[in-house]
């Protein structure tokens, strides 16, 4: 944890408008300043910078919240390390350990250890006698030697200490190759992790190593190993390869599944591709591709693994409006195998048919109901039909209605009824509190951050109005802090409501006081615009708004006992325990450590 005074020191000593000058090119207006935005594409600009408030919002795309939260977007970092950026550049100490709670070994250790393994093991690869296995496996799998260095790929000897007394000689200790995941303990015996497996380093766009992935050289299993999760690493945030193909994929970017897909593909020069890394796209891949590149092409494998991660990764992808393609891929169970079989010049062209998300599927349905029968035409029209009605915009409806309509051979207008009828379901399900799994389809349609928002729309706004409200005045905090306005975290509707609740009261209870700042440790950097869309909303109504505070804590109050009423005996789960809670508990345990 980094304490509070060199928070608020950052916050203080980082002009805003210095700090996102160097993003984007600001104009002034007023006492704001007005530039395009960096988050979304825009021909007129759109996002605004308040110094009053040391924050921005773009009024385009709900990004907004503080200078960290702007480089934590714009840099792709978390909150700590966006704050030892800031900290770096306004020249304030932070101290080593701030951010590493458990004491462990610091990032700075680890990303030093990790260059000096990727060294050992791409010596190894290249000079070791040990390594010979391993260069016959990959110019057996056509990598050239220049790849090899380009990927910087490497060999771990089939040795339970061979990096270990390397590492050592070079100063790292045993605590620091295990929290790294480079060496495992068993019994107080450190030993290597990575035994007889070609390795492949993830490095991350500031170009630092991260991580380790190690193949073996024949069929066991299991066939890859990853490095875990570390301090300086997160594999729900990292893509292989991205460190060269943010400078390619402009245009497009090829998604694909494996580690030996990404590398083929650069070979054969397509440097606009990345994989995940031994996991499936996360909504925060998905946010980062989003901030790269205008496309996505997938191009996951054939086999039905590789198709339901299609599905997942249009649904994710969708979900920040970045256009999707489908690459379709036969005779070749990856794009490995394809280009290795076919010839990049083929694969070329398979990018060039790529397909759209809607043709996927409508492929995917056709194939699955072969049109020889009239009970198949009519289970793949009621299939297509539930799927064009999770389309948010009616004109994509209506194309797709067309498209599917002609390709069954049917008339179109009794599927539009169909289409219609599943919405209209949809649209129940999603009101009815029962229709979970509905509200989780259909979020990508309407609201992704608040998904709750939408099943009570009275006691949403009512919760917007408050927390505009209370993040904007401390008078109004104070109000509810001694209770002469009456709220509690259980008035609240939506669970982004609640917890924002819950943040900004036990902030302004705690000795040093609230800051906007401090939230964005604990939510997620759209939240954090949507918080901030609450203060920007407030602050075009002039007045402090008493009034308006005490009438919407009355409509929560209404909801509230509508909705005890509708589900007697079920209580709202409270979230006392809140991440501030647990903040403050940390902070302590470590004051009293000193
Ligand atoms: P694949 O099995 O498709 O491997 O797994 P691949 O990339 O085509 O590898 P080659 O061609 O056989 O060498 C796809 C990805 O899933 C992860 C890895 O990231 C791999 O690149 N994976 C797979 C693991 O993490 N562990 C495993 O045991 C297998
Ligand atoms: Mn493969």
């Amino acid at each position: 944890m980094i304490p509070r005074s060199v928070i608020d020191e950052v916050v203080r000593r980082s002009d805003i408008v210095q700090v996102i000058g160097m993003y984007v090119q600001l104009k002034r207006a007023g006492s704001n300043w007005n530039g395009l935005c960096p988050f979304h594409s825009e021909k007129s600009p759109s996002f605004t910078v308040f110094p009053g408030t040391d924050s921005f919002y773009c009024f385009g795309c709900g990004a907004g919240g503080d200078v960290i939260t702007f480089i934590k977007k714009s840099e792709n970092l978390d909150y700590v390390d966006a704050v030892r950026l800031l900290a770096d550049r306004a020249g304030i100490e932070v101290p080593d350990d701030a951010g590493n709670e458990n004491r462990g070994p610091s990032r700075e250790r680890i990303k030093l250890m990790n260059v000096a393994a990727a060294k050992i093991f791409h010596s190894c690869l290249l000079n070791d006698a040990a390594a010979e296995p391993a260069r016959q496996y990959l110019k057996k799998r056509e990598i050239a030697d220049a790849t090899v260095r380009h990927f910087y790929l490497g060999y771990a000897p089939a040795d339970f200490s061979w990096l270990y007394p390397r590492l050592h000689a070079q100063g790292f200790t045993d605590e620091e190759m295990t929290a790294g995941f480079l060496c495992g303990n068993s019994n107080g015996r450190v030993y290597d992790y990575f035994r007889g497996r070609v390795i492949y380093p993830i490095v991350d766009t500031s170009k630092n190593v991260v991580a380790f992935g190690g193949r073996v050289l024949d069929d066991s299993k299991p066939k890859y190993l990853n490095t875990s999760d570390t301090p300086a690493f997160k594999k729900s945030r990292n893509l292989f390869a991205l460190n060269y193909a943010r400078d390619y994929c402009q245009d497009y970017l090829i998604l694909c599944e494996g580690y030996m897909d990404v590398i083929s593909m650069h070979q054969a020069g397509f440097q606009n591709a990345v994989a995940t890394l031994g996991t499936a796209i996360t909504e925060e891949h998905a946010r980062i591709i989003a901030k790269y590149t205008k496309k996505v092409i997938l191009s996951y494998d054939s086999d039905g693994a590789g198709q339901n991660a299609t599905d997942k990764a249009m649904k994710l992808l969708d979900g920040v409006g970045v256009p999707v393609r489908i690459l379709k891929m036969e005779g070749a169970k990856d794009p490995d195998e394809y280009i290795k079989k076919f010839g990049k010049e083929k694969f070329r062209a398979l990018i060039e048919g790529s397909r759209t998300g809607f043709e996927f599927r409508l492929e995917s349905v056709l194939s699955k109901f072969p049109q020889n029968d009239d009970q198949n035409r009519l289970r793949a029209a009621s299939e297509l039909a539930d799927i064009i009605s999770g389309y948010g915009s009616a004109v994509e409806r209506d194309l797709y209605s067309s498209k599917a309509a002609s390709a069954l051979g049917i008339a179109v207008e009794p599927l539009r009824e169909d289409i219609e009828k599943y919405r209209r379901r949809r649209i129940r399900q999603m009101n009815n509190e029962a229709g979970k799994e509905a509200v989780e389809v259909l979020r990508n349609f309407n609201d992704r951050i608040n998904p709750d928002a939408a099943r009570n729309v009275r006691a949403a706004s009512a919760e917007e109005a408050v927390l505009g409200l209370l993040l904007l005045y401390p008078e109004h905090r104070d109000s509810v802090l001694r209770g002469d306005v009456k709220l509690e975290s259980e008035d609240f509707f939506t669970l982004l409501g609640r917890k924002a609740f819950d943040s900004i009261m036990s902030l302004h209870a705690d000795t040093e006081g609230f800051s906007f700042s401090l939230l964005g440790e604990f939510f997620t950097d759209d939240e954090m615009g949507r918080l901030k869309s609450y203060e920007v909303n407030r602050t075009k109504l002039s007045s402090n708004g008493r009034e308006a505070l005490l009438s919407a804590a009355r409509i929560l109050h209404e909801e509230r006992v509508k909705k005890e009423q509708s589900e007697p005996g079920k209580n709202a789960p409270s979230l006392s325990d809140s991440l501030l809670e647990k903040r403050r508990k940390l902070q302590q345990k470590k004051d009293g450590g000193h």
